[in-house]
């Protein structure tokens, strides 16, 4: 703990709200729970009083300092009529230490990729304290209904800004989906046609709804955010384009553009073709401009997806970069562990 107070015992603790044995609610749990007990004349209660809660009353018996790095309640036990002020009396401190975790809410926690991120941030609890951004309850459920998952809808900022509220940084997996026209039989060959339901065009998904994200975000003094997109956006004729006349990599770049102009250290990780495999099992490779999209090697699992949005929220030379994301086929290779390295190989900021 800061401050100097050294003389303390610690205990892991899971929940996040806890009652101890004296009644006192300490918020903000996230596993590491400091427990501090022990006697005190009133000088030094007047100091420590001072130091741990600058913002509260010294004479108040019960008081709760929260601060980025902890939380401290403190009560001190009553002044009997008996006592005189010199006289020991007995305080109890708990620090709830927020240590170093990060704060990171997932957008779009109910898709393919979107709940992989989630479960692996909930996985890796002694470093992040997940959230998740969903649009249904039934897509909450889906993926666990925990207090965690916040319901909001992209397109309408207001009802994504108490997710944002409090988070260090932000995952965006948020996409428009084309639906396929009914009546398309396979068997008669040709291609299905695909619409977008009104209100969900990749114009107002793909581009206002990362914008309202990246806008509240900013507001709100998000450290980071991580926007997954898709490779083939230098390509105005690329055929996804003209997939429910939605223009959607044309929108997906827009809001890339904004995301690197608005002045938030970003990564934009532009996927090739997502594949639902394993993850961890291939080399992943690196591009730009989409070059990737010439060679054979264009897609990608979306569990490798996943683990590159959180790799990039803790190594730094992933930073303020732009890049395509595909993989080498299994068993080629040498799946890829470093992600310093790999993010070292990026050289474009968009
Ligand atoms: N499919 C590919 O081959 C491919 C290739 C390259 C890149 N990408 C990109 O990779 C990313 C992840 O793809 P994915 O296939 O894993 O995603 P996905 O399963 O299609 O998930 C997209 C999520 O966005 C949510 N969403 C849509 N509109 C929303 C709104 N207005 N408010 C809140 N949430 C909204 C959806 O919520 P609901 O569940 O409620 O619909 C859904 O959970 C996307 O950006 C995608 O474009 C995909």
């Amino acid at each position: 703990m800061r401050n100097g107070v050294d003389w303390i015992t610690k205990s892991n603790c899971s929940s996040n709200q806890h009652k101890n044995k004296r009644g006192l609610i300490c918020s903000k749990l996230s596993g590491l729970r400091i427990l501090l007990e022990t006697t005190i004349n009133d000088s030094l209660m007047a100091s420590l009083t001072r130091v741990l809660l600058p913002i509260s009353s010294s004479t108040s018996s019960s008081s709760q300092f929260t601060s980025s790095a902890c939380t401290i309640s403190l009560r001190l036990n009553p002044i009997s009529p008996t006592t005189t002020t010199s006289t020991r009396r007995r305080f109890s401190v708990f620090a709830m230490a927020e240590s170093n975790r990060s704060t990171v809410l997932v957008t779009g926690a109910g898709g393919r990729t979107g709940q992989i991120v989630y479960k692996k941030l909930k996985e890796r609890s002694g470093e992040y304290i997940a959230r998740g951004l969903v649009r249904t309850e039934e897509s909450k459920e889906k993926i666990g209904g925990a207090d965690d998952i916040f319901i909001g809808d992209i397109t309408n900022v207001e009802s994504v800004i108490p997710a944002i509220q409090g988070i260090d940084a932000l995952v965006i997996l948020t996409s428009a989906v084309p639906k396929m026209k009914p009546g398309f039989d396979p068997s008669k060959g040709g291609r299905p046609e695909f619409y977008f339901e009104d209100g969900s065009y990749p114009e107002q998904v793909d581009w206002e709804g990362q914008k309202n994200q990246i806008d509240a975000a900013k507001a709100a003094g998000v450290k980071q955010i991580v926007l997954v997109g898709s490779m083939g956006g230098t390509n105005i004729n690329h055929p996804l384009n003209s997939l429910g006349n939605g223009n959607i990599l044309v929108w997906k770049r827009k809001a890339e553009q904004y995301l690197a102009d608005s002045g938030i250290p970003y990564t934009i990780i532009r996927a090739g073709g997502l594949q639902d495999k394993e993850g961890g099992v291939r080399e992943l490779l690196i591009g730009k401009d989409d070059e990737l999209l010439q060679t054979e090697t264009k897609t990608i699992a979306r569990a490798d997806v996943a683990e590159v949005c959180i790799q990039a929220l803790q190594i730094e030379e992933a930073k303020c970069k732009a890049l395509d994301l595909a993989s080498k086929p299994e068993g080629t290779g040498t799946p890829t562990t470093d992600f310093k390295t790999l993010f070292s190989q990026v050289t474009t900021r968009f």
